[in-house]
């Protein structure tokens, strides 16, 4: 093991600062001795700080509509290969209650982004889950302050928004006619309404640096997020990004791990383009820091179109398949599943004097 990652393994752990250079050493752990003990202190912080459990998020992919044209994602409005569907508020209900019947504590609404649901009809939709005494997390994308303010009143209790990618010149390649800074300012609306919030990136996007995900995983840490996905990029051919190569999973791993050290509380889920890269991801993601999972809830027959990316797992199962694949895996792992909400746990980080590079920056923008 280099004697410097041994240095900088054992600094972060025992929580004396992080600076940006210590994150992209540790994302350097060569396979071997020095990915064995990151991913050893990454599933022992996971014990530490989230416990046995794992968190099921029942999730309920309720459109596949979508105006935006980010150019890695099968949904984008400009592939017209994709046969669209939307589900109505009946449907979404009806598969919120088997989700309930399944015992899944939360229900995650997510869709393309797609106005055709109004702030109003999502109100009414939130409010009834809410009714199943289930927490209601939303995955919507960007919309008006007015929206989440509504949807929060309505009784949603989380947001998951992912930044992508904390490179804004990478952000602005990706995502036509759409604002890093944009981004950032729904992430701190969402937060001052109260919301838990989420976020996170892609790992292996087209020339993406160690550093990049580096300051992806430090702007978690200065969000403060409660929960955080991080997946591997992977390409789709009907979308401009088609011809790249997939990102590395191992970088994915890596990734995943050093967040559970620098954003210790948070939830990390064991993402599902983990599963679709390799038929083990998921059990070596919950093994190297990660305490969720969040089974498909869609009905079988929309699922095919759901096609952010390629091979994606879980299209020919429905809801009762994946619970009962899960509740194996996760006891396979000696783990058991949370038969609480799992709210977010957010607690002091175990270094009082962690000053990231980027804190400048990203305080300016949440201020602004
Ligand atoms: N590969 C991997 N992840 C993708 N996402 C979208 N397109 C891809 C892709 N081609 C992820 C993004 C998005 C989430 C819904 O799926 O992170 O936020
Ligand atoms: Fe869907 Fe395993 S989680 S079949």
């Amino acid at each position: 093991m280099r004697r410097e990652f041994a240095a900088t393994l054992a600094r972060v752990t025992a929580g004396r600062g992080v600076e940006k250079e210590d994150v992209v050493m540790l994302l350097t752990a060569q396979p071997g001795e020095e990915e064995e003990a990151l991913y050893r202190q990454a599933d022992a912080f996971r014990s530490r700080y989230v416990g046995e459990e794992v968190h099921l998020r029942g999730v309920i992919e309720f459109s596949n509509h979508c105006r935006r044209r980010c150019r890695y994602c099968g949904l984008r409005a400009d592939n017209n290969r994709l046969d669209r569907y939307r589900m109505t508020p009946e449907e979404i209900l009806a598969s919120a209650r088997r989700g309930v019947e399944l015992g899944y504590k939360t229900i995650v609404l997510q869709s393309g982004e797609d106005p055709w649901y109004t702030a109003d009809i999502l109100a009414e939709t939130v409010a009834a889950i809410k009714e199943l005494g289930v927490a209601v997390t939303l995955c919507v994308g960007e919309r008006p302050r007015e929206d989440y303010e509504l949807w929060r009143r309505a009784g949603a209790d989380r947001y998951l928004l992912k930044h992508e990618t904390a490179n804004p010149k990478l952000y602005a390649r990706l995502h036509p006619d759409m604002s890093w800074e944009k981004r950032l300012a729904c992430l701190r609306w969402l937060k001052e309404l109260g919301y838990q919030v989420g976020s996170g990136n892609m790992v292996g996007l087209p020339g993406q640096t160690l550093e990049d995900l580096a300051a992806d995983i430090l702007l978690l840490r200065e969000l403060e997020v409660e929960m955080a996905g991080i997946g591997p990029f992977i390409p789709h051919p009907n979308t401009p990004l088609g011809d790249h190569p997939a990102g590395s999973l191992d970088l994915t791993y890596r990734v995943l791990a050093v967040t559970r050290l620098v954003v210790p509380w948070a939830h990390l889920p064991a993402t599902t383009a983990v599963g679709t890269l390799s038929p083990n991801g998921r059990q070596m993601a919950l093994r190297r820091g990660a305490n969720v999972v969040m089974p498909n809830l869609t009905p079988g027959k929309y699922r095919p179109n759901y096609q952010i990316y390629p091979g994606k797992i879980c299209i020919n199962e429905e809801p009762d398949d994946c619970r009962h694949c899960l509740e194996g895996m996760i006891r396979s792992l000696g783990r058991v599943v949370a038969r609480h909400p799992g709210h977010g746990l957010r607690r002091s980080p175990p270094t009082k004097n962690w000053k990231p590079r980027i804190r400048v920056e990203v305080s300016k923008l949440l201020q602004s």
